[in-house]
């Protein structure tokens, strides 16, 4: 029999390193495995940048996530980096292993989109995508994977897209770095299978982020509009999923439960791919 509260907090003593985690998918990851019982390392630009124009996450938000964490009983850190500064990342990385001495799971989730037709794209456009979208999760992992590998367990979960398993318009930047994501993640998981380290990503159809808000800003659209552009998902009335839905699929592949679930892509796009 499984001794109390071990099956509702499945993730007690297990630490959790997230990109991208202020808000969007990332928080909604943060708070579902703290709920879980995880502590909670939070990394994330919390500033707006060069490219693309619209607003990424704050400071602010970064230290609501962190009371929030907090009032669900757990241990929470946050660090404002940007996944492009190996540094920043090597620092965040030495700082959480310091207070927790683990790194149970990475969410290599921070990324970045916008249009743009392939004979108008200036090469800025064309670094920041692959440098924030494929570059960026390279940089985490490699200081990751070292703690990993001397605890012999740990799991690496690759937030691409449906882009990272198709085409889009106007999104061939993206689509490149979201293939080139589900590679690695191919790549990682023959690599760090002799130290129990799994690798997975996940490929979610349009969310309801502020992601969406940002292309729909760029675009002159709604964010409905944006989504249905590159989805109109199959379910009736659904033009995008919630970061909760992510939220639920992390929580089983980061889990002992998807023991055997390695080097796999797994979708979550209310059908768009069957079509
Ligand atoms: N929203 C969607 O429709 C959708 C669909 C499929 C996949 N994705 C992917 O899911 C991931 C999360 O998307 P989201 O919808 O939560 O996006 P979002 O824009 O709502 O949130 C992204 C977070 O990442 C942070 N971030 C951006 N650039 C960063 C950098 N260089 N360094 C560190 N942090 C950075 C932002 O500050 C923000 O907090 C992304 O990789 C995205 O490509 C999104």
């Amino acid at each position: 029999m499984s001794a109390p509260g071990e099956t509702d907090r499945p993730f007690a003593g297990r630490v959790a390193f997230i990109t991208g985690a202020a808000h969007g998918q990332g928080r909604a990851v943060a708070l579902a495995l703290a709920e879980s019982g995880a502590d909670i390392v939070a990394f994330d630009v919390a500033a707006k940048i060069e490219y693309p124009a619209y607003a990424q996450g704050s400071s602010a938000e970064l230290d609501s996530l962190v009371a929030e964490v907090h009032a669900l009983g757990r241990r929470a850190l946050a660090f404002v980096g940007d996944v492009r500064d190996s540094a920043a990342i090597q620092q965040a990385v030495d700082a959480a292993v310091a207070e927790f001495g683990r790194i149970d799971v990475l969410f290599n989730n921070a990324g970045i989109v916008a249009y743009a037709a392939a004979d108008k794209m200036t090469e800025l456009e064309w670094d920041a995508m692959i440098d924030v979208n494929l570059k960026g999760p390279f940089l985490v992992a490699r200081s990751v994977i070292p703690v990993m590998k001397a605890q012999r367990s740990g799991v690496i979960i690759n937030n691409s897209s449906v882009m990272g398993l198709r085409g889009g318009n106007r999104l061939s930047h993206y689509v490149a770095s979201k293939h080139g994501l589900t590679g690695l993640t191919k790549a990682w998981a023959i690599e760090l299978a002799p130290w129990g380290i799994r690798v997975v990503s996940i490929h979610p159809t349009g969310v309801n982020t502020p992601m969406n808000d940002g292309l729909a800003e760029l675009e002159g659209a709604t964010a409905i509009e944006i989504a249905e552009r590159s989805a109109g998902n199959l379910l009736p009335g659904v033009p995008w999923i919630e970061a909760s839905d992510v939220a639920e699929l992390v929580l089983y592949l980061a889990s002992d439960r998807a023991r055997y679930a390695t080097g796999a892509q797994f979708t979550l796009d209310a059908g768009l791919l069957t079509r």
